[in-house]
């Protein structure tokens, strides 16, 4: 199966021999990639789903790739549907604060969950914030250009860290490596912000420091 470059390296960062469940696997298309890597052996893939329809395409792409017997699939909310064999949780493709929310309203399955694979599409300072307040440290860090975007991914694993505002602000590992990507990336950010900035009617008064907060401190680290 062809998958596009963000999948590939999400997949990348996950394990070999884990027994992984990603959640919101929408088409399944990273379980079938991994199920079909002839390098890599995973101990189980679970996808799971909220909606049914998404699961009714992932069961016939599985079907059709003939993996049944390789990748089981799950319908439920976030975190509903794990069990206590599965030592690696993945999510990708969903904005931060539903996968915060995902973590927080099942937080005693942090004690057998040890690695955490993320690919948020927006908070993702939030989302480090709070794994590492619940007991991960943050282990791989990467910026993939897929198409027009670049995307950030996110590794973590069961440890104690402490990163300071900027660390969690530009990602401590991103800041060591400040590669071609990392510009890129955060010229956007810095772009879309000024362009909120000047969108915004009068007051929002918070949101408008917390801009220009941000917008100082891209500059200066561009
Ligand atoms: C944009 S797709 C991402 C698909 C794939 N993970 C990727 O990165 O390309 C998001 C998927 O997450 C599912 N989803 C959203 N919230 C969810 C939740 N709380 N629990 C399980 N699945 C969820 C959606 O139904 C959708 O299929």
């Amino acid at each position: 199966m062809l998958i596009n470059n963000r999948l590939k390296e999400v997949g990348r960062l996950i394990d070999e021999n884990a027994s992984f469940l990603d959640v919101g696997c929408d088409h399944a298309f990273l379980d079938i990639y991994l199920a079909q890597d002839r390098k890599r052996q995973f101990k189980k893939i679970v996808a799971s789903d909220n909606k049914k329809g998404p699961l009714e395409q992932a069961q016939n792409n599985i079907n059709q790739h003939k993996l049944k017997n390789k990748i089981e699939l799950r319908l439920g909310n976030g975190l509903d549907i794990y069990t206590e064999d599965i030592d690696t949780v993945v999510i990708s493709g969903m904005g931060g604060r539903n996968m915060i929310g995902i973590f927080k309203n099942h937080q005693d399955y942090l004690k057998t969950i040890q690695t955490i694979v993320l690919s948020p599409n927006n908070y993702q300072s939030d989302v480090k914030k709070y794994l590492v307040s619940v007991g991960y440290e943050i282990t791989d860090e990467v910026l993939i250009k897929d198409g027009k975007y670049v995307y950030q991914i996110i590794k973590f694993k069961k440890g104690k860290a402490k990163y300071n505002k900027r660390e969690y602000f530009f990602g401590p590992l991103l800041l060591q490596k400040k590669d071609k990507l990392f510009r890129e990336y955060y010229t956007r950010e810095l772009k879309s912000r000024e362009i909120i900035l000047e969108l915004l009617p009068k007051g929002f008064n918070y949101r408008k420091l917390k801009l220009k907060k941000e917008i100082n401190l891209i500059k200066k680290e561009l």
